[in-house]
C-alpha cells in the first residue's frame, strides 16, 4: 500500500513537475514570442504600416515623399499612403516656379497650400521644392530679356513670396536645384548663370537667408551619389561658399538610380560634404528597373533601398531620405525613361513590395542614433 501510495505521490509529483515544466516551457515561449513582437517590426513583409514614421523618429531621420496635388486631394489611399509611412513630404511640381508664379506677379497659391495644410494636418515636416532651376521655368521668365539689376528683382520677388508665405511652416528648402551640367563638371549654362554669372548660387543663397534667416537652404544635384568629376566640382563650389560665409546648410543627393547602380559607397561620397560641416539628405530617391521586371528584380531593389537607408543612417549629419513618388502609378520614371519601371516602394495599386519590407528593417536593425540637429 504504502509503496502503491508513494509510487502514486511519486508519479503524481512527476505529474506535478511535468505540468510545471509544461508551463514554464509555455511562459518562456510565451515572453520571448512577446519579446519578439516588441522588437520587431510588425509584419515587415505587410508593408509595416505605422512602423516607419515611429522607426525613422527613433533614428533622428525624416523619411520623405514627393506628393502631387491631384491624388492628394482626390484619392484616399494615396492620402493613406503618405501619412502611414513617411514623416515629410516634398512637392513634386506645384511649388515650382512656372505652377506658383505662372504670368509675373500673379502667383497661384492653390497647390502649394494644398500640399503644406495636408501636411500639417498631419505632422508631417515639409520640405521646399524649388526655387532656381532650369526646368520649368514660366515662358515669361525663360523667354524675357533681363537686365542683372532686372533679374535680381524677379529672384527676389519670387522668393519673397514664395518663402515668406512658409516662413516657419517649410522649414527646409532646394534653393538651386542641378546647378551642373547634366554630365558635369561645368556649371550649367542657364538664364541664371548667363545673366548674374557663376554668382548667382551666392546671391540667391544670401538672398534666401535674408527672407528666412530659420529655414535650412540646399543645393539639390542628381548624378554625385557615386562620386566623379561632377561631385567634386560641386565639392569645390561649396568649398568656396563656405569660406566665404555663404549661407548654405545642406547638399541633396537626389538618388535616381538605375537598379543594379546603387553605389556601395555611397555612405562615403555623403560624408565627404557633412565633413565640411553640411548636412545632406537622399533627396528623390527611386531606383528604376527595365522592362520587363526580371525575376528576383524586385527583392535586389529592397536590398538597395535598404542600402540607401543604411548609408544615410551611417552618417550623423544626413538627416532625409525621400522617395520621389508614392507608388509606381505616380512616378515620373516611365514617362521620362521609356523602357524602365517599377521604381518606388509601392506598385500602382499601392500594394507595398519588397522595398518597404527593407526599408522597414535597415531602420529596425540599428539601436538609434543619437540626435544630431
Ligand atoms: O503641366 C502639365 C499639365 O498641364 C498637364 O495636365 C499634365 C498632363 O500630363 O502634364 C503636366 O506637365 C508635366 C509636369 O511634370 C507636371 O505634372 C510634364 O508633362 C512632366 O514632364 C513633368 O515632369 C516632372 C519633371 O520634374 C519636370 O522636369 C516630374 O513630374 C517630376 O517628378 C520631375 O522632378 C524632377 C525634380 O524636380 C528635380 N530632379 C529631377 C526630377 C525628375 O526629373
Amino acid at each position: 500500500m504504502r509503496d502503491t501510495a508513494s509510487s502514486s505521490r511519486r508519479s503524481l509529483t512527476r505529474g506535478r513537475g511535468a505540468l510545471l515544466t509544461a508551463g514554464a516551457l509555455c511562459a518562456v515561449i510565451f515572453l520571448v514570442t512577446a519579446g519578439l513582437v516588441l522588437t520587431l517590426p510588425e509584419r515587415p513583409e505587410s508593408g509595416g504600416a505605422g512602423q516607419l514614421p515611429q522607426l525613422a523618429r527613433r533614428n533622428d531621420i525624416d523619411l520623405g515623399v514627393a506628393v502631387a496635388v491631384n491624388p492628394l486631394v482626390h484619392d484616399r489611399e494615396y492620402r493613406s499612403v503618405v501619412t502611414e509611412h513617411y514623416t515629410s513630404v516634398t512637392a513634386e511640381n506645384t511649388m515650382k516656379w512656372e505652377y506658383v508664379q505662372p504670368q509675373r506677379h500673379t502667383f497661384d497659391w492653390s497647390g502649394p497650400d494644398t500640399v503644406v495644410g495636408f501636411a500639417e494636418r498631419n505632422g508631417l515636416d515639409v520640405h521646399g521644392h524649388t526655387l532656381l532651376w532650369h526646368n520649368q521655368q514660366p515662358a515669361w521668365l525663360a523667354q524675357g530679356s533681363w537686365s542683372p539689376d532686372e533679374l535680381r528683382q524677379v529672384m527676389r520677388e519670387h522668393m519673397q513670396a514664395l518663402m515668406g508665405r512658409y516662413q516657419g511652416r517649410v522649414t527646409s528648402w532646394d534653393i538651386i536645384n542641378e546647378p551642373f551640367e547634366d554630365t558635369g563638371p561645368r556649371l550649367r549654362q542657364h538664364l541664371w548663370y548667363e545673366v548674374l554669372g557663376e554668382d548667382y548660387i551666392a546671391e540667391a543663397l544670401t538672398m534666401a537667408h535674408e527672407i528666412d534667416p530659420q529655414a535650412r537652404l540646399y543645393i539639390n544635384e542628381f548624378g554625385i551619389e557615386g562620386g566623379g568629376p561632377k561631385a567634386d566640382a560641386l565639392y569645390r563650389l561649396v568649398t568656396d561658399l563656405l569660406e566665404r560665409d555663404v549661407p548654405l546648410h545642406g547638399i541633396g543627393f537626389q538618388g535616381h538610380f538605375v537598379h543594379g547602380n546603387v553605389p556601395e559607397d555611397l555612405s562615403e561620397h555623403l560624408r565627404r560634404f557633412t565633413d565640411l560641416g553640411l548636412e545632406v539628405s537622399v533627396s528623390e530617391l527611386d531606383v528604376r528597373i527595365p522592362e520587363p521586371v526580371p525575376e528576383g528584380a524586385l527583392q535586389d531593389q529592397a536590398r538597395e533601398y535598404a542600402r540607401v537607408i543604411e548609408a544615410c543612417l551611417d552618417v550623423p549629419r544626413c538627416v532625409r531620405v525621400s522617395v520621389w513618388g508614392v507608388s509606381d502609378g505616380h512616378s515620373w520614371i516611365p514617362e521620362w525613361f521609356p523602357g524602365y519601371t517599377a521604381a518606388l516602394p509601392f506598385d500602382e495599386s499601392y500594394t507595398p513590395k519588397p522595398a518597404l519590407g527593407a526599408m522597414v528593417q535597415a531602420l529596425s536593425r540599428r539601436p538609434s542614433r543619437p540626435p544630431t540637429r
